[in-house]
């Protein structure tokens, strides 16, 4: 099949395969949310800015903008700004003529130029310089720019996604990113949400991060125990997307059977099952850790089988709603976390 027949052939395909296809899986209402923002400033031909933590599936997020938006058949440049040495700065972005500087034994061609008719990615913007800073937003203003040593001046005719893993806004009430660079940059805006915040997505992805692997490295396919489930759903994921594709690596390689007991919590049982009671410890203080212990557990699974709906959680355990609210709230578990499209179970 050509280019052109492919091209054809996905402009038919829905959002949903598209997004598969571009590799950003995800069911949870919040994260459909962000791939249905993304869907509709795919094809508006101005800068984007994507936030999220580490982790989240920005990079992802960017190329999907790109391969959907009508400039898809052009480059894809990433550019790692904490990478760009002030001293190489402009010619790295613009390029240089031969004998320009004392290493320039030959013209090169800069990013701008590598992407032109495509996408610049700037990744990790929160990394420039202050000069660099000042830079780019010379070039943001009419995409015009002079490769180091060149007379005539270029128009890049591309378009910019930037992407930050910090809080702009906070650095530029501390003086660290110019405000106005920050207002280039977030025309639009996409927000990737954190894992924790994604409901039954981590399972999601487990199974499918441990298909892909199955298949990468030819061994039988592996399945999640269900107490693995549960250490999914309870971990926070500092890490997200990137931390799970990790972590189910080493436990599908390193997994003797068919069944993956994830290492953390068999750590975490350990730990609990052995948890000391110390000898000064009064009944009284024990007792209440133990409770403290349980009502946690408890709540994990039944806020699970619930999908985060504590009115339902609150039938299924046959406690007062609010009473169940209380105690979601005391032991920090925001039900959203465990919210998904309909609850498994329905009693
Ligand atoms: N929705 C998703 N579905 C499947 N895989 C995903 C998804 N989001 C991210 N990934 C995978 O997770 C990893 C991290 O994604 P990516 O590099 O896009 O994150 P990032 O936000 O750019 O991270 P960083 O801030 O560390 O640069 C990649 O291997 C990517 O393929
Ligand atoms: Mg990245």
């Amino acid at each position: 099949m050509t280019e052109i027949e492919a091209w054809r052939q996905r402009r038919n395909e829905s959002p949903e395969t598209a997004f598969t296809r571009l590799n950003l899986l995800g069911a949870s209402p919040g994260f459909r949310e962000t791939l249905r923002i993304i869907e509709r400033i795919a094809g508006v031909d101005a800068t984007v800015l994507i936030q999220g933590e580490t982790g989240t599936g920005k990079e992802l997020a960017a190329r999907a903008l790109h391969y959907l938006s009508s400039r898809h058949e052009f480059p894809f440049i990433p550019v790692n700004c904490g990478a760009l040495p002030d001293n190489l700065l402009e010619s790295e972005l613009f390029g240089h003529e031969r004998g320009a500087f004392t290493d320039a034994k030959t013209s090169s061609r800069g990013l701008v130029a590598q992407a032109e008719g495509g996408t610049l990615f700037l990744d990790e913007v929160e990394a420039m310089t202050p000069r660099a800073q000042v830079v780019l937003l010379r070039f943001l203003q009419d995409h015009t720019y002079r490769p180091v040593g060149g007379r005539q001046v270029a128009s890049g005719n591309l378009r910019i996604i930037a992407s930050s893993n910090v809080d702009l806004e906070g650095m530029v009430r501390r003086g660290e990113f110019r405000r106005d660079l920050l207002f280039r940059f977030g025309i639009l805006n996409v927000t990737m949400p954190p894992l924790r915040e994604r409901g039954r997505d981590v399972v999601l992805l487990a199974e499918h991060f441990l298909d892909c692997f199955a298949t990468q490295y030819e061994r039988p396919r592996k399945r999640l125990h269900v107490k693995s489930v549960d250490w999914l759903l309870s971990h926070d994921w500092p890490g997200n997307i990137r931390e799970l594709e990790n972590l189910m690596l080493r436990e599908f390689l390193l997994a003797d059977g068919e069944v993956i007991r994830i290492a953390p919590m068999r750590q975490a049982e350990a730990e609990k099952a052995c948890d000391p009671i110390d000898a000064d410890e009064t009944f009284k203080s024990a007792k209440a850790r133990a409770i403290a212990q349980f009502e946690k557990n408890y709540l994990r699974h039944l806020l699970t089988e619930a999908c985060g709906n504590v009115s339902l959680a609150a039938r299924i355990s046959h406690k007062d709603r609010s009473t169940l609210n209380k105690l979601v709230k005391k032991h920090g578990l925001a039900s959203d976390r465990f919210r998904t499209g309909s609850p498994r179970n329905p009693r």
